[in-house]
């Protein structure tokens, strides 16, 4: 089959790590018979240097007609004190995600057997640690009214949330867990905030439609302690925009390697895969960092086409780099291979 796959490679490290991304889907590609199309399109900094815009029209363009967007990372330190800055490179994340329409933000959290003693946390703790992180992303605080009184003393953010973005969100959720352990746990401030008693509502409603599911609540400062004391207890959690953001970066850690982490967003048109760590611009050009989060992005790309022995073959193949100790600096300083040596020979194992 032939597919096309929009290619936003974006600022720092992402042109290096998306290239080894491409390179293993065309070993995919090879050994099962499909094409693939890249179309690059410029977004974040590098597309603000271009255009003047992050996520320019031309850029949507190519994402709505691809069968799927592989994206690498956008931000550059140059606008991170400037809080003066009209665009900034996250503005392009933001507005992709809403032109886009991704509801859903979909982060598996699993621990690498091989790879068990670089997480901070006591083995025992993290060993089998197996689970998603549904983070709704296209509502909440970070796209209610915001803005500054008029003598700029004082600054606002809203909160927002319609009983559609929760059901929708709620709905994918309780999909996700029906394919897995058959555990959802709703993660809110459901004691504080008026959009947490709305979503908790909704969920208990819902939870009735799921009865081969066993749902759980909690308050989001208990979930931020549970998830690092028992993290084998989770299998799928879903909550809102910003408690999504905290609660998935915290829940990188627990495996120690936020540079194998992958991640889908998905929603009303085309879906986006991509890391989950950022554009590390202290590496960017050295050939130095690891590429196995965007290339295991892209094994979430290929299932999503329904490529689902491809995909499985590229987690495989990544396994088997790890079980090798092929790998980059920030997983064995001894080892260490380059981000293109890697890719390479990830490539070379899927087509074995
Ligand atoms: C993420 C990032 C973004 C977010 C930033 C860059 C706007 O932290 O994808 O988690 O807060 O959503
Ligand atoms: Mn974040």
């Amino acid at each position: 089959m032939n597919f096309k796959i929009a290619t936003l490679p974006g600022d720092g490290i992402g042109p290096e790590i998306v290239d080894q991304a491409i390179k293993v889907m065309k070993a995919v590609g090879e050994k099962y018979g499909h094409s693939f199309d890249f179309e690059f399109a410029p977004t974040g900094a590098s597309a603000i240097d271009l255009v003047g815009e992050p996520y320019p029209d031309s850029t949507h363009e190519i994402c709505m007609n691809a069968d799927a967007v592989l994206f690498g990372a956008i931000g550059d330190p140059k606008y991170d004190n400037d809080p003066k800055a009209k665009v900034r490179p996250e503005q392009g994340l933001l507005k992709m995600r809403k032109k886009l329409g991704l509801y859903a933000n979909i982060r598996p959290v699993a621990t690498f057997p091989s790879l068990i003693d670089k997480s901070p946390l006591k083995n025992d703790r993290v060993e089998g640690a197996d689970f998603v992180v549904v983070r709704e992303l296209t509502g909440g605080i970070y796209f209610g009214d915001k803005g500054r009184s008029e003598d700029l003393t004082s600054a606002f953010d809203n909160c927002v949330y319609t009983t559609e973005e929760i059901e929708r969100i709620l709905k994918l959720a309780y999909e996700y867990a029906g394919k897995r352990n058959k555990r959802l746990t709703v993660v809110d401030k459901a004691n504080v905030l008026c959009t947490s008693r709305l979503w908790r509502e909704i969920a208990q409603k819902m939870e009735k439609d799921y009865p081969d599911i066993e749902t759980d609540y909690m308050f989001v400062d208990n979930a931020a302690m549970q998830l690092i004391q028992w993290p084998k207890k989770f299998d799928v959690m879903v909550t809102e925009n910003m408690f999504g953001d905290i609660l998935s970066d915290e829940a990188s850690v627990i495996t120690g390697s936020l540079g194998l982490l992958p991640s889908a967003s998905v929603g009303l048109h085309t879906s986006v895969f991509e890391p989950i760590h950022g554009s590390y611009p202290q590496a960017a050009g050295k050939n130095i960092a690891n590429p196995v989060a965007t290339i295991l992005s892209a094994a979430m790309l290929l299932d999503a086409l329904n490529l689902l022995e491809e995909g499985q073959a590229v987690r495989d193949a990544v396994n088997a780099s790890l079980e090798a100790n092929f790998v980059t600096e920030d997983i064995s300083k001894e080892a260490a291979k380059s981000t293109s040596e890697v890719g390479d020979w990830i490539a070379a194992q899927v087509k074995k």
